[in-house]
């Protein structure tokens, strides 16, 4: 009988609680013995849930007690994450966690100390929810080269897009909309911003390089300014926007970005709707391979924790090579990144787009008053340079065929 204890009962927390009780003899089966919730660490208490038996205020009580051999945090956030789950390392204990703040932000040096306490640091949950892509990346991408990550790696401002797309809706009322179904948080800053995939992209381009992706170096862009005229276009060729966590390898150089992009049906992530998120990966021998399903809720997150926590079992006293070095690895300035823009101007100065842009492809989505085009593929510095000199600028999307 293993004992744990789960650090957090918010949603991600109770739903790790709820897939032991569900599937007690299966999990059992497949760690090799039973699993058993010791305690629960929150700073409420539960008087109406069964759980109530179990919680504890204090977190040394579960740093204390030798039976305990696998903390589950849920608690999200880096204070007092970082130090629960730092000592808890410290103390032999093995810890799974969901936590994407945390593992982005000390992921490295955590998976270290697993290492030298020959014990486990799991993160399953912390990129793409229930999907499996943690464990795939370290365990059996081994053979290829990445070339590209390409993500959606947020449920919420993947659910608002589809919205947006589907009903012709601007985006201040899908995120209200969102908000009341409660898949978007109160301050959904975090995911609207783009700052949630950013945490994300940067952790998976970690593991693919083996080398630490500052999230803070990854230039991020949210989906606030997308609008319904936007989407209009975007029907008029077919295509759908949604936003990125995109990494890639071009001549040594590592560019990384999170961003909307518009993109045609060819593309394997184009039917990604709602609060799904996928990923495709592109090995230099695999050619691309995609991992989808839920990205976000209770109980797909709770499953990928619990996936952890058996693995964990699997390899006590064993480490799991997990290789995350700490050593910086640089990312290109976005300035180099080369990419084709959608763009919208005034229609007076289609004339001069036609000119100072090579090739443009113009998209007709029946505004007058507009000029919506396509350049050839540009370095972010010359469309930069070039686009200033328009007075009748509207917006741009990058495009990612
Ligand atoms: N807020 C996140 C999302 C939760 O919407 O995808 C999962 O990380």
């Amino acid at each position: 009988m293993i004992k744990i204890a789960v650090l957090g009962y918010g949603t991600v927390g109770s739903g790790v609680v709820h897939v032991l009780q569900t599937n007690t003899k299966i999990i059992a089966k497949r760690a090799g013995q039973e699993v058993e919730v010791k305690y629960v660490l929150d700073l409420r208490d539960f008087p109406d849930d069964p759980i109530q038996s179990k919680v504890v205020h204090d977190f040394n009580i579960i740093l204390e007690d030798p039976e305990v051999s696998i903390v589950v945090e849920t608690m999200g956030g880096t204070k007092p994450a970082y130090e629960f789950v730092k000592k808890s390392l410290l103390a032999g204990k093995s810890v799974c966690t969901s936590n994407k703040e945390l593992v982005a932000a000390h992921g490295a040096e955590l998976v270290h100390i697993a290492k030298t306490k020959t014990v486990n640091f799991l993160f399953e949950a912390s990129v793409g929810g229930g999907i499996p892509i943690i464990r795939p990346l370290n365990q059996s991408l081994t053979a290829d080269k990445i070339e590209q990550i390409n993500g959606i790696l947020n449920g919420t401002t993947n659910y608002i897009l589809t919205k947006m797309a589907n009903d012709g809706s601007d985006f201040a009322d899908v995120l209200k909309e969102a908000q009341e179904l409660g898949y978007a948080e109160k301050d959904p800053t975090a995911d609207v911003e783009g700052y949630d995939a950013c945490r994300k992209i940067a952790i998976l381009t970690s593991l693919a390089y083996g080398q630490q992706v500052d999230y803070e170096d990854i230039y991020t862009e949210g989906i606030t300014k997308i609008t319904a005229e936007d989407f209009k276009y975007a029907k008029a060729i077919g295509a759908a926007i949604k936003i990125f966590g995109t990494s890639k390898k071009i001549g040594g150089k590592l560019y990384a970005m999170v961003a909307p992009q518009m993109i045609q049906s060819d593309n394997p992530l184009y039917a990604v709707n709602d609060v799904f998120n996928a990923i495709c990966i592109t090995g230099n021998m695999l050619g691309d391979v995609m991992f989808y399903g839920k990205g976000a809720g209770k109980e797909a997150t709770a499953s990928a924790v619990v996936s952890d926590v058996v693995d964990a079992v699997k390899h006590m006293n064993t480490n799991v090579m997990t290789i995350w070095e700490d050593t910086k690895q640089e990312v290109a300035p976005m300035d180099e990144m080369t990419n084709r823009f959608f763009v919208r101007i005034g229609a007076e100065e289609k004339g001069k787009a036609e000119s100072a842009f090579d090739d443009i492809e113009v998209i007709d989505a029946g505004i007058g008053s507009e000029c919506g085009f396509i350049t050839e593929p540009m370095a972010e510095k010359a469309f930069h340079e070039i686009i200033g000199d328009f007075d009748t600028f509207i917006t741009r999307i990058r495009v990612g065929f």
